[in-house]
């Protein structure tokens, strides 16, 4: 069977219009503006603006490669202006490219496409965690990595850094910095005692496009360089606790610690001589002349102290 002339065209006059009726109808709907896809802390979400001049109900719908995969289906349907993807990262190391296309009824807009994102490289880093603890006239500083949600922070920038910003509340404007600091705790050292200071932290990890959204400012509050005045009166109570105490048991313990004291050797008849002769200084005997007290006594027995071969002690009267 052979086709004549006219009828050719009439089928491609007839192709030509089903083709404009097919665009009309996809293209009746302008598409989404400003695609683009973003990431905090490794996740990964396509954004896109309405199209211009759009009724509001409009649904649009997803996908997303990388350049190992062809593209998958994200949200459809979705009426938001974003869509998470992150379900569909392959690989955190991976480039990633958006598309989304807006639809209402029977109409749809034409698919439109991000820019490729390399997500360990372009993700941003949320705030860090920051604690304060006062110790004194010195602030300790605690850090706490912002949780990723693939993999972590550590082991996508492993030479990530801290730069601490503080400054007292009262003076806003005098900053003062420590830059390049790897471990997660610092002491400020130097601060006046009984002042307020505010601290902010920044993650700086060189491989990442830009540092880390600043923690939310922390205060704290020093105290002062020394104890409070009360920590000094309860060590000397308990010093004086101890020393009366030690007392108490001394003269509780009195005998064994004379027994313990006096040997049993024998003084020497001379130094025995010197020791019993009367003394001579007027004090001494003007003590004598006195009541004699208990202490007196025991003093005496002291002196005496000494004992005869059968161990009796040997008691000499005042
Ligand atoms: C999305 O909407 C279109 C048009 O209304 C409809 O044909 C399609 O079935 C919907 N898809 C889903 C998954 O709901
Ligand atoms: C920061 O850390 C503190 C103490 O561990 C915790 O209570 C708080 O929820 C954390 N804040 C954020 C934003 O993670
Ligand atoms: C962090 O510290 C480094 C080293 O001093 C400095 O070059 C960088 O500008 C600081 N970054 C920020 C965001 O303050």
């Amino acid at each position: 069977m052979l086709l004549t002339d006219n009828m050719w065209s009439c089928v491609c006059a007839l192709i030509l219009a089903f083709a404009a009726h097919c665009t009309v109808v996809s293209g009746v709907l302008s598409s989404p503006a400003n695609v683009q896809l973003t990431s905090t802390n490794m996740n990964l979400v396509l954004r896109w603006d309405p199209p211009a001049g759009a009724p509001g109900d409009l649904l649009y719908t997803t996908e997303l490669k990388s350049t190992v995969s062809q593209f998958n289906p994200g949200c459809v349907n979705t009426s938001a202006l974003e869509c998470d993807l992150t379900s569909l990262v392959i690989s955190i190391y991976g480039r990633y490219t958006g598309r989304v296309k807006a639809r209402r009824g029977a109409q749809s807009s034409e698919w439109v496409l991000s820019e490729e994102f390399v997500l360990d490289k372009q993700t941003s880093i949320g705030p860090p965690n920051v604690s304060l603890h006062s110790n004194r006239a010195n602030l300790e500083v605690s850090i706490k990595d912002p949780v990723f949600v693939k993999s972590t922070l550590r082991e996508i920038f492993t030479s990530a850094t801290y730069n601490i910003t503080y400054w007292k509340k009262e003076q806003k404007k005098e900053l003062k910095h420590i830059n390049g600091l790897q471990q997660n705790r610092v002491v400020l050292h130097s601060l006046d005692p009984w002042t307020e200071y505010c601290v902010q932290v920044q993650v700086i990890a060189s491989a990442a496009q830009k540092p880390s959204m600043p923690s939310r400012v922390v205060c704290a509050s020093t105290t002062g360089e020394k104890e409070p005045p009360w920590v000094g009166a309860v060590v000397a109570f308990f010093v004086l606790a101890g020393v009366v105490a030690l007392v108490v048991l001394v003269v509780y313990y009195w005998r064994s610690f004379s027994h313990f004291l006096c040997p049993k050797y024998a003084i020497p008849d001379h130094f025995k001589k010197s020791l019993l002769a009367p003394p001579k200084s007027s004090m001494y005997l003007a003590m004598q002349t006195s009541q004699p007290v208990e202490e007196f006594s025991d003093q005496i027995s002291v002196v005496m102290c000494s004992r005869s071969e059968d161990g009796s002690l040997q008691q000499t009267a005042g």
